[in-house]
C-alpha cells in the first residue's frame, strides 16, 4: 500500500501532515515521491487566502484525472479547507473519497478503512494525541494548543480550527522530550496563538488560566529544562504578549531570541475594522518592552496590505509603523477575501491594482530595513543549524537562533557550529565556520560584495 501526502500551507499543518504519515505507516503504508505510484493520496489544505486554495483545486482535477484513468486511487482531502463550504463543493465536484476537517485528522485510519467517509468534528482526542518523533530530522514541530478565540474580520481561521483548545502541560513535556531523545534540536512549539496557552474563554488581556495548566510563560521555562538547545514558538498575537512572556524568554536560556508578532496593519482605523483588538500605540508599547528586555532579539510580522476601506494615509501609517519597528523580517500579503467572514459579509475589497502597487511599495521597503538590519550582524558570531545543502553551490544552509537564514561556506554536517558572518543581503547571512581557514575566494568568484568594512567589530 503506497501512500502520497502533500501539504499546503502552514507550520500547523506540517505537524498534521507528520501526524497522519505515522497513522498510516502504522497500518503498513509506505510513501512515495510521485502520485502517480500511489494507492492513496491525501491533500492537507490551507485556506487562509485564495492562492492555496487555487493550488489545491489544480491538483485534485489533475488527480480526478488519474482516478478516471486508473479507478483504484482513493483521494483525501483535509485540513482547513476540508471544514468549509467551498471544500465541500469541491470534494464533490472532484470525486473525493475521505474528507476530514482540521479537528478530525485522528480518524484518518477509520476512514481509509471504510473508503468513503468524511468528518468535520473536533475530536475531544485530538488534545490528547502526540504523534511519534520524525526520524533523523534535526527540528522539529510541537503543536501544544489549537484553534483561535479571536475574531479577526479577514480571517477564515476561527471558522476552520475552532475555539482554542491547549494541550495538557504533561504531554508536551513527555512530547518534547521524545523528541531530544530522537535528536532533534530545534523545537518550534506551535499553535494559532501560542500566548494564550492554558487560558481560559474568550479574548483580551484578563483572561485567567484554567485549572491545572500553567501559562504559556510557565510552559516556556518548564519546556526551556527539558534541555533541548533551541526553543521556538509561533505564532503570537499582541494582545497575549504580555510582559510575563516576555521576562520567561529573557530567563530561559534554551530560547532562541526570534519574536514573531503580527501587526497586520499601523492604522488605528483599519486595526479597529480588522478587530484586532489592540491599538498602534499598545503594539509599540509590546516592541518597547521587548527591545528593552532581548535587544539582540529579531523581530518579524505579518503585514495585510489593501484591507477594505485602507487609504493611502491608512497605508502611509503601516510604512511609518515599519520604519519605527525596523523588522528584521516581515511576511507581507494582499488582502485576499475569504467567502463567510465578517470582512467578506460587510465590507468591499478594493481594486486589485491598488493592492499590488502598495504591497510592491511595502516590499521595496521591507528590503532595506531587512539589508541594515542584517548588516549589523556582519563581523559577529554567530550559532548556526545546519540543515542540510542549499540552493547556492559551495553553501549549506541553516539559520542561527534570530531565525536568519545562512548561507555557510562548505559543507558543514546537519546541527549547531559556530560560524562568523562575513556579508549580508536582505534575506540572508553568508556565514564561514569560526576556526576555518580565512578563505573569501567563494564569495569573490560569485562576484557578491566581499567582507564588509565593519568585519571585526
Ligand atoms: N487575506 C490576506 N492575508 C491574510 N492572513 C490571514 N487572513 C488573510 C486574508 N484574508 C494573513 C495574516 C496572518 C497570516 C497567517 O495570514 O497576516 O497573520
Ligand atoms: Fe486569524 Fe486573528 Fe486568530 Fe490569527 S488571531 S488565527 S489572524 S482570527
Amino acid at each position: 500500500m503506497r501512500a502520497h501526502v502533500v501539504t499546503f500551507g502552514c507550520q500547523m499543518n506540517e505537524y498534521d501532515t507528520h501526524a497522519i504519515q505515522s497513522e498510516l505507516a502504522g497500518i503498513g503504508y509506505s510513501f512515495v515521491e510521485d502520485y502517480h505510484d500511489a494507492d492513496l493520496v491525501l491533500v492537507n489544505t490551507c485556506a487562509v487566502r485564495g492562492k492555496p486554495v487555487e493550488k489545491a483545486n489544480t491538483f485534485l482535477g489533475e488527480l480526478r484525472k488519474v482516478k478516471q484513468q486508473r479507478g483504484n486511487l482513493t483521494i483525501g482531502l483535509m485540513g482547513c479547507l476540508a471544514q468549509l463550504p467551498e471544500g465541500q463543493r469541491m470534494g464533490r465536484k472532484f470525486n473525493v473519497d475521505i474528507m476530514l476537517g482540521p479537528g478530525a485528522i485522528t480518524e484518518i485510519v477509520p476512514a481509509i478503512e471504510k473508503g468513503r467517509f468524511q468528518s468535520f468534528e473536533f475530536k475531544s482526542e485530538l488534545q490528547f494525541y502526540s504523534p511519534p518523533p520524525p526520524q533523523g530530522a534535526v527540528t522539529a514541530n510541537l503543536t501544544i494548543m489549537r484553534g483561535c478565540n479571536h475574531r479577526c474580520t479577514y480571517c477564515i481561521v476561527p471558522a476552520t480550527r475552532g475555539d482554542e483548545v491547549s494541550r495538557p502541560a504533561a504531554d508536551i513535556l513527555a512530547e518534547a522530550r521524545s523528541l531530544q531523545d530522537a535528536g532533534v534540536v530545534e523545537v518550534t512549539l506551535l499553535g494559532q496563538n501560542v500566548n494564550s496557552y492554558g487560558l481560559d474563554a474568550g479574548t483580551g488581556t484578563r483572561r485567567k488560566s484554567l485549572a491545572g495548566y500553567p501559562s504559556f510563560g510557565e510552559l516556556l521555562r518548564m519546556v526551556g529544562r527539558v534541555g533541548i538547545p533551541r526553543l521556538r514558538f509561533v505564532t503570537s498575537h499582541p494582545i497575549n504578549f504580555d510582559d510575563e512572556i516576555i521576562e520567561a524568554i529573557a530567563d530561559t536560556p534554551a530560547v532562541c531570541r526570534y519574536i514573531h508578532l503580527p501587526v497586520q496593519s499601523g492604522s488605528n482605523r483599519v486595526l479597529k475594522r480588522m478587530a484586532r483588538e489592540y491599538t498602534r500605540e499598545y503594539y509599540l508599547d509590546r516592541v518597547r518592552r521587548i527591545r528593552e528586555l532581548l535587544p539582540d532579539a529579531t523581530l518579524t510580522t505579518d503585514i495585510i496590505v489593501g484591507f477594505p476601506g485602507e487609504t493611502e494615509e491608512d497605508f502611509q501609517e503601516t510604512l511609518t509603523l515599519y520604519n519605527e519597528v525596523e523588522y528584521d523580517a516581515a511576511y507581507m500579503f494582499n488582502y485576499s477575501e475569504r467567502e463567510g467572514t465578517p470582512a467578506a459579509i460587510h465590507f468591499d475589497d478594493i481594486a486589485k491594482a491598488a493592492k499590488t502597487e502598495r504591497l510592491t511599495r511595502l516590499i521595496e521597503l521591507s528590503k532595506q530595513v531587512s539589508l541594515k538590519q542584517n548588516q549589523k550582524w556582519v563581523g559577529r558570531e554567530v550559532e548556526v543549524l545546519i540543515k542540510g545543502a542549499s540552493d547556492e553551490e559551495g553553501f549549506a544552509q541553516g539559520h542561527t537562533r534570530g531565525n536568519h537564514v545562512v548561507m555557510m561556506e562548505g559543507s558543514p554536517a546537519p546541527g549547531i557550529h559556530q560560524a562568523l558572518v562575513i556579508h549580508a543581503t536582505p534575506n540572508r547571512l553568508y556565514c564561514r565556520l569560526s576556526g576555518a581557514a580565512a578563505t573569501t575566494q567563494m564569495l569573490k568568484s560569485r562576484s557578491l560584495p566581499v567582507l564588509q568594512t565593519n568585519l571585526v567589530q
